[in-house]
C-alpha cells in the first residue's frame, strides 16, 4: 500500500486535523502511561515546524454517543503539553461553534485538542454528516492513530474521503514495522502467541500458521491445545469445547509447514497468588487441583533456541500469568533472550497487543525490541490478516 505522508503536504498556514489515539490509562484524572501521547509527538512537531495549525481529534473510552463528563479529554491537554513542551489548548466540543471558535483563534504552530469525538453517535456510525462537521475545521487530514485504525469511524475513516489525507509519522512507523514482521519478513519468521483464550485468537492463529515458519503457543490457550492432544490439564483454565478447533489448527500448521511449539513442561500451582508454591511438571502428571500457570524451563529453553535460529519474531500475548510472580518467569526469560538477540543484530522482534506490552515492560525490555506497537485490537486484527479501514481509507485516497 502507498500513502501520502507529511513530506508530500504543503503545511504553511493550513489547518491540519490530526486523528491521534489518546485512549490512555488514567487514574484519578492523571495519565498513568503516556506512551500514546509520546507517540504523537513526531507528527505534531513536524506539522508545527511546517507552519500548520495542529487540531487534534481523539476518542477516550467508550461513551457510546453520549456526553459522559468522566470521559472528557480535558485532562489530556495538560499531560500532552508536558510531553510536548508547548502549550496545548482544549476546546470543549469537537464540532459546532465552540470548536470553530477555538480553531479560528489559532496561529501557525499552535496545538488544539478537541473534545472526545465519541460523545457524538455519528462518530462510531461513521455518519457522513458528522464527518462533514468535523471536516469543517480542517484543510487537510492526518491519520496518526494506527491503534484505532481497525474502527471504521468518522474520524478514523470517513474524514479521509473528505479532505486531502496523509499518514502521520506514527502510522507510518507502525505500518513499516508490521510489514517487516509479517508482510515481507526475513525468514525464518517465528511467532509467539499467548493469552488465555483460543476462542478470541482463532482467526489470528489460522492466519499465522499460513505465514510463519514457526509458531509457539503459550499462556492459557496452550492448555486447550494440550487437552486436545490428550494431555491432562488438571484444574487449569481450558476451553474444552475448542479441542476440535485446536486440532484443526495443528493440522493446518502441518499442511503449511509451520512448526508448532507447544509446552513440553509446565509450571503448576494450586492457586494464582504472589509467591505461591510452584512446581515444574512434565506433561501427563497433574494432580486434580493443580493449575498450569507458566511455561516450564525446558519449554522456554526450546523457544529460545528456536528464536536464535530465526531472523524475525512477532510476539503477541504472555506465556504465563506474568502479572503474578513467580508465574512471570517463562515470559520474562523468553523476552530477555529475544531482546539480547535484537541487541546482537540477529533478530528483528516486533511485539504488540495490550498484555504483551505490559509483559515486556515488566521484563524491562520493551525499549529493546525492534518495535513495540502502541496498538491492542488493531494489532490483533492486522495479525489476523484483516484490512484495517483507517489504513485502507488512506491508501484509497491516494488512488484517486
Ligand atoms: C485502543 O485502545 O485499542 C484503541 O484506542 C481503540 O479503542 P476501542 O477498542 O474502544 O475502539
Amino acid at each position: 500500500m502507498t500513502f501520502s505522508t507529511l513530506d508530500d503536504a504543503h503545511l504553511a498556514g493550513k489547518r491540519a486535523l490530526v486523528r491521534v489515539d489518546f485512549n490512555v490509562p488514567m487514574h484519578d484524572g492523571q495519565v498513568t502511561d503516556d506512551t500514546r501521547l509520546r507517540a504523537a509527538i513526531p507528527t505534531i512537531e513536524k506539522l508545527r515546524a511546517g507552519g500548520a495549525k495542529v487540531i487534534l481529534l481523539a476518542h477516550f473510552d467508550r461513551p457510546k454517543g453520549r456526553w459522559v463528563d468522566a470521559m472528557s479529554l480535558a485532562p489530556i491537554a495538560p499531560a500532552l503539553a508536558k510531553v510536548l513542551g508547548h502549550r496545548v489548548a482544549f476546546a470543549p466540543d469537537c464540532v459546532g461553534k465552540d470548536a470553530a471558535a477555538a480553531v479560528d483563534a489559532m496561529q501557525a504552530g499552535d496545538v488544539l485538542l478537541l473534545e472526545n469525538v465519541r460523545f457524538y453517535p455519528g462518530e462510531e456510525a461513521n455518519d457522513p454528516a458528522f464527518a462533514q462537521a468535523l471536516a469543517e475545521n480542517g484543510d487537510l487530514y492526518v491519520n496518526d492513530a494506527f491503534s484505532a485504525a481497525h474502527r471504521a469511524h468518522a474520524s478514523t475513516e470517513g474524514l479521509a474521503h473528505l479532505l486531502p489525507a496523509y499518514a502521520g509519522e506514527q502510522m507510518r512507523l507502525e505500518l513499516s514495522a508490521l510489514d517487516a514482521a509479517l508482510g515481507r519478513p526475513q525468514r525464518p519468521v517465528m511467532g509467539i502467541v499467548g493469552g488465555s483464550k483460543v476462542s478470541t485468537k482463532l482467526d489470528l492463529l489460522r492466519n499465522l500458521v499460513t505465514k510463519l515458519d514457526k509458531l509457539a503457543i503459550g499462556g492459557g490457550m496452550a492448555n486447550t491445545f494440550l487437552y486436545a492432544q490428550g494431555h491432562d490439564v488438571g484444574a487449569s483454565y481450558c476451553e474444552k469445547d475448542m479441542a476440535d478447533t485446536a486440532r484443526d489448527i495443528i493440522r493446518l500448521a502441518g499442511q503449511n509447514n509451520c512448526k508448532l511449539f507447544l509446552p513440553l513442561d509446565i509450571v503448576v500451582a494450586e492457586k494464582i497468588a504472589p509467591g505461591a508454591p510452584a512446581r515444574v511438571r512434565h506433561l501427563g502428571a497433574l494432580d486434580d487441583d493443580e493449575r498450569i500457570l507458566d511455561a516450564g524451563p525446558e519449554t522456554v529453553e526450546r523457544l529460545c533456541r528456536a528464536m536464535a535460529n530465526s531472523k524475525t519474531l512477532i510476539w503477541n500475548g504472555p506465556l504465563g500469568v506474568f502479572e503474578v510472580p513467580p508465574f512471570d518467569k517463562g515470559t520474562v526469560t523468553a523476552a530477555k533472550y529475544a531482546a539480547d538477540l535484537v541487541k546482537a543484530g540477529k533478530l528483528v522482534a516486533v511485539a504488540g497487543g495490550g498484555d504483551t506490552v505490559a509483559a515486556l515492560h515488566a521484563a524491562g525490555v520493551a525499549d529493546e525490541f525492534t518495535f513495540v506497537s502502541t496498538a491492542g485490537g488493531a494489532f490483533l486484527e492486522w495479525m489476523e490478516g484483516k484490512e484495517l479501514p483507517g489504513v485502507a481509507a488512506l491508501s484509497k485516497q491516494n488512488k484517486r
